[in-house]
């Protein structure tokens, strides 16, 4: 254990913890996950979710990962010896993820290329689907879609070079450049387009508050559905990068500056997305609510028709919106792969060259199913049950089992108190112990209510 890699700089592990956090689920997920939620209402049971599940876990994942020094399933292990599966349950999920997430990062480098000469032409809906991504029947694996697989190849080699080179030399060191990159270009895109006639209806309609909703329990889902998502909780991998933390280290206090810094972030995309699409209702003259969309069809669809009408240097922003999908997701990427590469070196007691041949390989080979024909629609697929199911049933497992059965709160709050400058309180068990497991067990019981009827 005393060779085990560590982070250069307090600021170093603060950038990966962002990183990982950083992703695709504040530029292309929250937009509209608040807008269709209740907009300006949203707040109040994000805010909410954040301060009672984001980042009270994200204490106990630093706090786990300082104590114990380990990848989520020895870091279980050594909490209690039945616990493990704990860890690699998290790590199954985070490998899901991984491969198509790849795949994503993979479009927005082509696309970020596709934007020199507005590539995707005057319909970039069709271009997508028909002609991009070659999207067969739905079922059908059909070949190799070259325009997917060599940039997903691309992605890869990038990816597993910084895992190669360590936690140090390549994780820290990347996200030293990723992050702080990803946030003057990202600054920069969302003043420009916070110019775009129409803007500011779009950003009044982003804030406009639907009190209605308030007390409907989707309302409620989707905030802790978002936070758990957006702050990469739940998933090994916070645990796996606290485990590199030296001994002297402030959990709380980084935990409430990546809960924030990771927050701002999704404010910042919600201004600059609606600003977009405020312009867009402008030129194609019709309500907000119809433009409104997120995820692949807000990035590689809405985005490039707003690009196609923006006027001069509209490549320039299609560039710059490209490349800054590119980075939050490679950041976060190399962040849910280092969860199996840690767990598979110990596990097997292997170094780190070996485990990210394997565990990256293996990824690898299972991601160029999304390169087919078909792929989109097993993305879909994927996609939709791991954040439905995979993310909240993680959570509420984490909690359940640390709060309840090993009754472990107070020994790791008395852990994270003794090495930081915040204290905890009560608020924390509470939290912890009462309100996220009663939403997240609600949240189960009402889906499996919705996809059993
Ligand atoms: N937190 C990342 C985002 O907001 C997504 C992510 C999820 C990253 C799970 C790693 C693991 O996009
Ligand atoms: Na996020």
């Amino acid at each position: 254990m005393d060779n085990r890699a560590q982070w250069g700089t307090r600021l170093g592990f603060i950038l990966a913890a962002v990183g990982s956090a950083v992703g695709l689920g504040n530029i292309w997920r929250f937009p509209g996950v608040a807008y269709e939620n209740g907009g300006g209402a949203f707040f109040l049971p994000y805010l909410v979710a954040l301060l009672t599940a984001g980042i009270p876990i994200l204490i106990l994942e630093f706090t786990l990962g300082h104590k114990y020094k380990g990848s989520s399933p020895l870091t279980f292990a050594r909490l209690s010896k039945g616990a493990e599966w704990m860890g690699w349950w998290q790590i199954l999920i985070s490998f899901v993820i991984s491969t198509y997430y790849a795949v994503i990062v993979g479009w927005a480098i082509t696309y970020s290329y596709f934007s020199l000469n507005l590539q995707w032409g005057e319909n970039p809906g069709d271009f997508l689907i028909g002609e991009y991504l070659q999207v067969s029947d739905p079922g059908v694996v059909g070949s190799f879609v070259p325009s997917v697989l060599i940039p997903l190849l691309i992605v890869w080699v990038i990816a597993l070079a910084i895992l190669f080179a360590g936690v140090r030399k390549g994780i820290e060191v990347a996200n030293k450049i990723f992050i702080p990159l990803l946030a003057v270009l990202f600054l920069i895109i969302v003043i420009r387009a916070m110019f775009l006639p129409g803007a500011m209806d779009g950003v009044e309609a982003f804030f406009k508050p639907n009190w209605d909703t308030i007390f409907d329990g989707k309302v409620w889902v989707a905030a802790y559905g978002q936070i758990f998502f957006s702050l990469s909780i739940a998933f090994a991998i916070m645990i796996t990068y606290s485990s590199y933390l030296p001994e002297k280290s402030d959990i709380t206090n980084n935990a409430f500056i990546t809960g924030f810094a990771n927050s701002s972030f999704e404010l910042l995309a919600g201004f600059g997305i609606f600003a977009t699409l405020g312009f867009m209702a402008y030129t194609s003259g019709q309500p907000i609510n119809e433009v409104v969309s997120t995820g692949v069809g807000l990035a590689f669809i809405a985005i490039p028709q707003v690009i196609n009408e923006m006027g001069s240097f509209n490549e320039v922003f299609g560039v710059l919106f490209f490349l800054s999908l590119t980075f939050a997701g490679l950041s976060s990427l190399i962040s849910i792969l280092e969860t199996y590469i840690a767990a598979i070196q110990e596990k097997f007691n292997t170094n780190r060259t070996k485990a990210v041949t394997v565990g990256g390989g293996l990824t690898v080979i299972v991601s160029l199913l999304f390169a087919t024909q078909g792929g989109l629609n097993f993305l879909d697929v994927v996609d939709y049950f791991i954040n439905q199911f995979g993310v909240a049933l993680s959570g509420l497992f984490e909690v359940v089992l640390i709060a309840w059965f090993l009754k472990q709160l107070n020994p790791l709050k008395e852990h994270a108190n003794a090495i930081s400058d915040i204290q905890l309180g009560s608020w924390w068990n509470i939290s912890l112990k009462f309100i996220t497991p009663i939403i997240l067990g609600y949240m189960m019981f009402d889906l499996l209510r919705q996809n059993l009827t």
